[in-house]
């Protein structure tokens, strides 16, 4: 029988025109790959969240605008590009906070205007080429992430993490994840409590399902059992994934991390924020600048629950991301090395 490890987090048939990519709504119970096509399709499923993370969310967005373009007309190229342009505007209205999807359109767009002059036909070529980059980047990046976070690790561990910054919010190896496999490889022994991450679970049914299936040590906590796991010494440092990092450090990560932010500091635990350089948005100052998706407050009261389990009527706060101050944060954790405050230096530095 197939394991998770056997499906692809996302991958580009391009035979078949099509994106392949495991429905993570389902997860942990049932492993089924979808073939899309259609750019409703595509959109529909970075929206509700069967493709999730920054990293895998921009790897997305290139397969789908690489196919998007491969099905325009080749006579005209000023309404090929156009279309492109559009497409990638569609694209980009299917989540707001993770910056890597707005980073790999805008990587794509680039790739076609600044080829203007060339042929349809080898635009194209270039889009797909520019498509398979941005995804053969990916592994090569969390791998890097993963080295350099193994250094601020020492074997027997405890690690706390919060939602899914694994292979399936990436490409392979994850970020947060990426020095905890590595680490497992190199016999560490890391004993990893995942948040179970309300209301979309991705803690509970994502990482301490990816970590277990691969041999890991894994244990699940609701969210607010954090405080209680740190009074008891289990935890030595916390890893977080990013969707978007602000020039000064302010990071968003999914709902609840500032939360964990704050809980670590207060008990002295280190907070690791580990995640690409195209998850820093040099563009954006500071947290409060970071756009917040709010999602259907269902997803709180209904989804998890045979039956409704909140009064009808009553509202429903659901941001799916807050921002941790980067005041809270000891490191970032980047595939070009560890960032450390003050961070508007240190991410200036990057050059971005
Ligand atoms: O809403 P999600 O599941 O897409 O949120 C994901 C996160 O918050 C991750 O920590 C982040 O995208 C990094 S994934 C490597």
């Amino acid at each position: 029988m197939k394991q998770l490890a056997d499906y692809p987090t996302v991958a580009l048939d391009d035979a078949a025109s099509e994106i392949l990519m495991l429905d993570q709504t389902l997860l942990p119970g049932e492993l089924k790959l979808l073939r899309l096509s259609k750019q409703e399709d595509i959109w529909e499923a970075i929206n509700v969240l069967r493709v999730r993370g920054a990293p895998a969310i921009g790897v997305t967005a290139a397969y789908a605008l690489y196919l998007a373009a491969k099905a325009c007309p080749e006579e005209d190229p000023a309404a090929f590009e156009a279309a492109v342009q559009k497409a990638a505007d569609y694209l980009a209205t299917s989540r707001p906070t993770a910056v890597n999807l707005f980073w790999a359109l805008d990587r794509m767009t680039r790739a076609a205007k600044g080829n203007r002059g060339r042929s349809v036909q080898e635009l194209k070529a270039l889009l797909h080429e520019e498509a398979v980059a941005i995804n053969d980047e990916n592994t090569q990046m969390c791998l890097a992430i993963g080295e350099h976070g193994l250094t601020l690790l020492k074997p027997g561990m405890g690690l706390l993490t919060h939602c899914n910054a694994g292979r399936l919010g990436t490409v392979e190896y994850g970020t947060v994840t990426a020095p905890m496999y590595l680490g497992h490889e190199r016999g560490y022994g890391f004993r990893v409590f995942c948040d179970e991450t309300r209301p979309l679970l991705q803690g509970a049914r994502l990482t301490a399902f990816e970590l277990s299936a691969a041999g890991l040590d894994a244990t699940v906590l609701c969210d607010n059992m954090s405080s209680a796991l740190m009074q008891t010494g289990q935890v030595d440092a916390v890893l977080v994934g990013c969707d978007r990092v602000a020039a000064n450090g302010d990071t968003a990560n999914k709902i609840g991390t500032s939360l964990l932010a704050i809980a670590a500091n207060h008990y002295g635990v280190p907070v690791y924020v580990l995640g690409p350089t195209s998850t820093i948005d040099v563009k954006t100052p500071t947290g409060k600048e970071i756009p917040i998706e709010q999602r259907p407050g269902e997803e709180v009261t209904e989804l998890w629950y045979e039956k409704r389990m909140a009064p009808e009527g009553v509202g429903v706060f659901n941001p799916a991301f807050d921002v941790t101050p980067a005041g809270l944060i000891s490191g970032i954790v980047t595939e070009r090395g560890v960032l450390r405050p003050p961070y508007t230096e240190s991410i200036a530095a990057l050059g971005l």
